[in-house]
């Protein structure tokens, strides 16, 4: 793990409270969490528990049983494994470490095998800028924008092809995520869901702007423009 460096201290007078509305998403996000954590590890600890007592009443009789009851343990033990992962994942995804254009391409290709949808990421020609290049919050807020925008292309759009493009040159940063599916009216979207307003809400946390194009019938582009300092 990266350490913050002493430059970059923050005292508690520096953070602003949470408005309403980020107390509000931030809320949800933890009942998320509590929830998750609740019916998938909470599930799969009792189901571990109640195999251990029957093992342990077992013991005196037939081996196949312990046998099944154990392999049945070892199940519940890796599902566990599984749920812990994705509940860190939710919270601050390791793949944060790789960096900015790495974590987007990882999250592009990770998209492809999961779903199934061609999703093709374009990285950026020039370096990140060295005031970015170690700015964890820039790509765990892009990471989880990312995300929003290929979930709803996966869940809406009934899209073909998804393309991924970053662009940095000297004066901003460019994420764009663009889907060849069946569109919709932006203007009627907002309050159907938490999504497209937290997307917004994180660029805007980051100093930047989002911009949504989407027509019924038409591709949707998602673009989220941040000014870079020189
Ligand atoms: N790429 C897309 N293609 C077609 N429709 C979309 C797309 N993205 C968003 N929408 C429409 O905009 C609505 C609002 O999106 P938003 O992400 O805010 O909420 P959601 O995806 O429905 O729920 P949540 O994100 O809270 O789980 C969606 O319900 C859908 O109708
Ligand atoms: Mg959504």
């Amino acid at each position: 793990m990266k350490q913050p460096s002493a430059a970059h201290h923050i005292s508690p007078d520096d953070i602003a409270p949470p408005n309403a509305l980020e107390q509000r998403i931030r809320e949800i996000e933890r009942a998320r969490i509590a929830r998750d954590l609740h019916d998938e590890l909470g599930a799969q600890l009792t189901g571990l528990g109640m195999v251990l007592a029957q093992l342990r009443e077992n013991l005196e009789k037939d081996r196949v049983t312990i046998l099944a009851q154990t392999e049945y343990a070892q199940q519940l033990i890796s599902q566990a494994h599984d749920s812990l992962h994705s509940v860190i994942d939710d919270l601050y995804p390791p793949v944060v470490e790789f960096g900015l254009p790495d974590a987007l391409a990882w999250q592009c290709a990770a998209f492809n095998r999961q779903s199934g949808l061609a999703c093709t990421f374009s990285p950026p020609l020039q370096h990140l800028p060295q005031s970015l290049g170690s700015d964890d919050f820039l790509t765990v807020s892009l990471l989880r924008i990312l995300r929003e925008a290929l979930n709803n292309s996966l869940r809406h759009a009934v899209a073909r092809h998804l393309r991924v493009d970053l662009l940095i040159d000297d004066q901003q940063l460019q994420l764009t995520i663009a889907d060849d599916g069946q569109g919709f009216d932006p203007t009627t979207a907002s309050g159907q869901g938490h999504g497209l307003r937290s997307m917004r809400q994180r660029a805007h946390l980051l100093g930047g702007q989002l911009q949504l194009d989407s027509v019924p019938g038409g591709p949707t582009v998602v673009r989220v423009t941040l000014p870079v300092a020189p």
